[in-house]
């Protein structure tokens, strides 16, 4: 096995060349403004180890790369209930299409796509005010990432909830067939403060590494889910966490990961690592363009795959 952090030094050098070539996402404002001459990475192993390159101390909108924490909070909340109001199918469109709901009778296919989420955020709020959610997925996310310093970019927030139409299409399509719970923009509310959690690539590795590690965060000692749902969390983001794009990511790079429109992608190497990279520039179907270059080198470098 090669030295991590000698393999993640030069893959940031083969990066700056490259930076800034691919266009940030324009949809939210505020997104807008964030430089793309920006790559960190940030690896944590199981031993509890945290190796870190380029830009990986900078703070960025984590975006959809919430979903997985959601996700494990509405697991934990009502269990296996959670399918029958969102799919397990990867959906072959884009993060934000409507089209198969409506013959799918508004329930979307999977927690990763903005309608599945979004269902996901409705059984987080559980009966709740947006406020109280949005303080339990904060405190979620500090306590996974063992970081109190975490916390959520207000100015993303409302940057997108002023602009997010489609998010607003998505829930009152589905609250049409009863699959929300709350009021549309109580559940917007809360899922557009997720999105807008600030972390760096080393706050997100570490807040992915019970992934890699069967469940429970190996540095804490915390048990956050049973090896059992870690593996089937990790199934998810394997095939349905790049969107359109998860089959070209599995064939390219071959572990879990989930992507950001804000540029981050969090990775689980079962067993081994958990790594976040950021760069804001993205791919034509919304995923980090050198994120996704450089952990095919990191995949390929240190001969980590679930295959
Ligand atoms: O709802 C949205 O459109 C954004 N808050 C999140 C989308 C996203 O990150 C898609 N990921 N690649």
């Amino acid at each position: 096995m090669r030295d991590i952090q000698t393999v993640i030094n030069s893959i940031t050098e083969k990066m700056l060349p490259r930076l800034g070539a691919a266009k940030v996402a324009d949809y939210i404002p505020e997104l807008a403004k964030v430089d793309p001459k920006q790559f960190g990475i940030a690896v944590t192993t199981v031993d509890g180890q945290t190796f870190v390159a380029g830009d990986a101390k900078v703070q960025f909108s984590i975006q959809s790369i919430s979903k997985v924490f959601m996700l494990t909070l509405a697991l934990g909340k009502t269990g296996e209930s959670v399918w029958k109001r969102v799919g397990r199918e990867p959906s072959g469109s884009a993060f934000n299409s409507i089209v198969q709901l409506e013959r799918e009778m508004g329930i979307p296919r999977n927690p990763f796509v903005n309608a599945g989420a979004i269902v996901v955020t409705d059984m987080v709020l559980a009966g709740h005010q947006p406020r109280e959610a949005i303080g339990e997925v904060l405190r979620f996310v500090r306590y996974l990432a063992d970081d109190e310093t975490i916390s959520i970019d207000n100015r993303v927030a409302k940057s997108e909830q002023t602009t997010g139409y489609r998010n607003f299409a998505l829930a009152n399509f589905m609250s049409s067939f009863g699959n929300l719970h709350h009021p549309v923009d109580h559940t917007l509310g809360v899922y557009f403060h997720q999105c807008a959690l600030s972390m760096n690539c080393v706050q997100l590795a570490r807040a992915g590494l019970f992934l890699a590690n069967r469940g429970r965060n190996p540095v804490t000692g915390h048990s956050v889910v049973s090896e059992k749902r870690a593996r089937r969390i990790n199934a998810l983001m394997l095939t349905c966490g790049h969107y359109d794009g998860s089959g070209d990511f599995a064939y390219h790079v071959g572990l879990p990961g989930k992507s950001g429109v804000g540029g981050g992608i969090l990775v689980v190497a079962p067993g081994k690592a958990s790594v976040a990279v950021w760069s804001p520039g993205l791919n034509e179907v919304g995923n980090s363009a050198l994120g996704s270059v450089a952990l095919e080198m990191l995949a390929n470098e240190m001969g980590w795959s679930v295959f």
